[in-house]
């Protein structure tokens, strides 16, 4: 074998692993590896920081059309820097006993963690569609853990205050105080439930927002006096237009602002008219960086889940209002 012959054989092993794509930046859009190479997959996630590490939690999508269905769980990946990811492995398993509410074929989708320090535990929240019922049950899940990458233990699945709950995401606000927040009455309104001070139930202090504007794929940060909340419309796997609001208190008045993405994507000339083909997850404040925020979001592809792919940008704060532009490939400033 020549030299000519070595280097391309060393490209495609490398290729084949994945190794040779270990990224040094975010490139939004592009196929992301972890670091044993292989494709990471953790869809409708959020990242909890947690004593200097990120933990990237999302929905493990299996190949084809039976990744629209649970038949994994919740898989877990941790970084110091946001661009290299450990596999964790799986922090959240469904059950092989088909009773349980999180039985192999049931949907979990846009799992949330946060960390309770009354209790020491991590609290994980996600919607959870029971077996073999379609979208009907719109129930939240609820499952806790000694330590961030878990085993998490599932503990039970509700309706939160009653109430129908899909598209949710988790939020922590300064004064200790944890929300779910999430697409109620048939995805038509937002609820903002108050959780209990071991974040394992609801203290029934509950608000409507977004009221009858059908928003899902809620993601929540706080900036300079104004919570933003960013979602998107209702149409299932495929893009749409986002939308912005913001509130001076989580209990309202919310105010619409329109579409915080700016930017086309070259690759595929989508522009933010479909947020780029893209659906909104979770805002991530970074740590030891006051005022700087990560927006996550999905490109989603039903017929194969494993072909879904990221999209990390920063957001821009511009006085009183949030953007996002579309950037090929960026780093994101830990430390
Ligand atoms: C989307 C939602 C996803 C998933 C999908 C199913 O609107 O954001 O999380 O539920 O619908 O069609």
């Amino acid at each position: 074998m020549n030299l000519k012959h070595l280097a391309l054989g060393v490209a495609a092993a490398l290729a084949a692993t994945g190794a040779a794509a270990q990224p040094d930046e975010i490139r939004p859009g592009a196929l992301w590896h972890d670091t044993s190479g292989h494709v990471i997959n953790a869809h409708g996630g959020g990242v909890l920081f947690d004593r200097g590490v990120y933990w990237w939690y999302g929905e493990h999508k299996v190949y084809g059309r039976a990744g629209n269905k649970a038949h994994v769980g919740v898989h877990v990946y941790s970084s110091a820097d946001l661009v290299n990811w450990d596999d964790r492995g799986i922090a959240l398993a469904v059950s092989e006993d088909p009773q349980s509410d999180i039985a192999d074929g049931c949907i979990i989708e846009r799992p949330k963690v946060i960390f309770c320090p009354k209790t020491g535990r991590y609290v994980m929240f996600f919607h959870l569609e029971l077996k073999g019922q379609g979208y009907k049950a719109a129930r939240a899940g609820i499952a806790v853990a000694e330590r961030p990458e878990g085993p998490f233990a599932f503990q039970r699945s509700l309706r939160p205050n009653g109430a129908m709950s899909r598209d949710m995401t988790l939020f922590v606000d300064d004064d200790g105080k944890a929300y779910h927040i999430f697409a109620s009455e048939e995805n038509r309104t937002t609820h903002i439930d108050e959780l209990t001070d071991d974040f394992l139930d609801y203290t029934g202090r509950s608000v409507r927002m977004a009221v009858d504007e059908s928003t899902e794929a809620q993601a929540v940060c706080k900036r300079g006096g104004w919570y933003f909340l960013i979602g998107s419309g209702c149409t299932g796997w495929r893009p749409n237009t986002a939308r912005l609001y913001r509130a001076k208190s989580l209990q309202g008045p919310w105010e619409r602002l329109g579409n915080p993405c700016r930017g086309t994507r070259p690759e595929t000339g989508l522009g933010p008219d479909l947020t780029w083909g893209a659906q909104s997850t979770f805002l991530l404040p970074v740590a030891g960086r006051p005022g700087e925020v990560i927006a996550l979001f999905d490109i989603w592809n039903p017929a194969n889940h494993e072909e879904s792919r990221y999209v990390w940008l920063p957001v821009m704060f511009e006085a009183d209002r949030l953007w996002i532009d579309w950037k090929t490939a960026w780093r994101p400033q830990v430390r």
